[in-house]
């Protein structure tokens, strides 16, 4: 590692990342498994008994959040290795998801669908917003509901019940992630057909669709826009041994931690075919990527060039790789206009660039961003996770020392990015 300064400009003893912008990176890192898929995978497990076994799980608190609120649940984890999970059900559950667990993660609302399914009847407290803004639950209810399922909502909790759901065919007015993943899996123990029309098209739902066929689910329409589901008993279901897809926002992170850095990276692990889109618009900034099989080789340019960018539901460019995009185009060669279009508060961070030097101009959903060559390190707050990861490339790309608190946020989503960035030469340290 390289030299970092010992006068840390914390100010409390929470654990910060200080990183220094120092030249160009260069060697291998290696992609873990997608959190935005193990979480799920693992909700998905109360759907029946017995051993499930997971690999390719990144090693991150939400992993452990959600490994909590199983064990609150009635099943037993054991994480053998850092990267493997064994999750053990025997059939005594108790369907509550408790507000302690639930405000500290998002994912925990997956649990819904698998233990209304099963159990017939759920306790969930209400999942609050993000700090990127509101995230409501209406389309997952709407669709529970035209499955059969009631709803009541009281002192914070939503409760469900559905003796047992039925198919129903449903349209989603917009591809949600959270909601597709809901219905899908309680869809997999109701009666008869369910139908998701607009279905999100996420990798990682078509990780789960994998998974559910595995246990012996009837899913077809995988990767596409409609997902056809057929019921099946209870006792069709079995507990399987499981791969998680590579995190194709872990695998950005480390690209556009080299686009700014300069230097050349092998990122292995990664699926390419995951991440056509963004790797097409990486390569317009100048960023020069090749594959081959699970590896990316990427090469960074002189100086990027600036792109327009708008977020969209897979396969468009995902709103979690905005900031990364945002923090490359801050020292890119001319100006670029980036959208979102699904969390439109989603550019909080946008205030912690302009702390480093950046030019971004915010305006309802759209920010312009004029490059500038180099930024310029400051004491700057990880908002959420991939703010979080952006800090830290933004810290790459400044000169003098960038100290980043909230690093909690971080731990969330990322499986040791200091220790991965440190070892492809990032002047990069951890203060706990
Ligand atoms: N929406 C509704 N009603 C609903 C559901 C969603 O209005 O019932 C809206 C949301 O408010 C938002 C949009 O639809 O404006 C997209 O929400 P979606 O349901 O697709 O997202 P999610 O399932 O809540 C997942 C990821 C997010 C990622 C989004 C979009 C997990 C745990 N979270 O959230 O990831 O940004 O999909 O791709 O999978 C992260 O990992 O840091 C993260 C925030």
């Amino acid at each position: 590692m390289n030299a970092i300064s010992q006068n840390p400009v914390g100010v409390d003893d929470a654990p910060s990342i200080v990183v220094r912008g120092d030249g160009p990176l260069k060697g291998t890192v290696v992609v873990p498994g997608a959190k935005n898929s193990v979480l799920k995978l693992m909700a998905t497990t109360l759907l029946t008994d017995g051993v499930f076994e997971l690999m390719n799980v990144p090693d991150i608190a939400d992993v452990r959040i959600m490994g909590d609120l199983l064990e609150a649940i009635g099943v037993d984890i054991q994480r053998p290795a850092p990267d493997q999970l064994v999750i053990t059900g025997n059939g005594d559950l108790t369907p509550v998801a408790p507000y302690e667990l639930v405000e500290r993660i998002r994912a925990s609302i997956n649990v819904l669908g698998p233990l209304l399914t099963r159990c017939g009847q759920v306790r969930l407290s209400m999942p609050g917003g993000d700090d990127f803004g509101a995230r409501p639950i209406d389309m997952h209810i709407a669709g529970l509901e035209a499955m059969g399922a009631t709803f009541n909502f009281s002192h914070g909790y939503l409760e469900a019940h559905a003796d047992r759901l039925h198919g129903a065919d449903i349209t989603f007015d917009f591809p949600s992630v959270g909601a597709t993943e809901n219905l899908l899996t309680a869809a997999v123990l109701a009666a008869g057909r369910t139908t998701i029309n607009n279905a999100a098209r996420e990798p990682e739902i078509s990780d789960l669709c994998e998974f559910l066929i595995a246990m012996g689910a009837g899913v077809s329409g995988v990767g596409t826009s409609t997902l056809v589901i057929e019921g099946v008993e209870r006792g069709a279901l079995r507990p399987v041994r499981h791969h998680t897809v590579p995190d194709r926002i872990q695998a950005a992170t480390y690209l556009a931690a080299v686009a700014v850095s300069g230097g050349e990276l092998d990122i292995v692990g990664a699926r390419p075919d995951q991440m056509e889109m963004l790797l097409a618009r990486f390569a317009d900034t100048g960023l020069a990527i090749t594959t081959a099989g699970n590896i990316l080789h990427a090469v960074a340019p002189e100086r990027l060039r600036s792109i327009d960018v708008a977020t969209l539901p897979y396969p468009g460019i995902a709103t979690d790789y905005k900031p990364l995009i945002i923090t490359m185009l801050a020292v890119a060669d001319g100006v670029g206009i980036v959208t979102e279009n699904l969390y439109p508060g989603r550019f909080r961070y946008v205030e912690e660039l302009q702390r480093l030097g950046a030019d971004v101009r915010t305006s309802g959903h759209h920010a312009v961003v004029r490059g500038v060559r180099r930024l310029s390190g400051a004491p700057v707050k990880a908002h959420d996770i991939r703010a979080g990861a952006a800090m830290v490339v933004a810290g790459l790309a400044a000169e003098g020392e960038t100290e980043i608190s909230g690093v909690h946020h971080i731990d969330r989503g990322y499986d040791d990015l200091v220790g991965r960035l440190a070892a492809v030469g990032a002047a990069i340290e951890r203060r706990d």
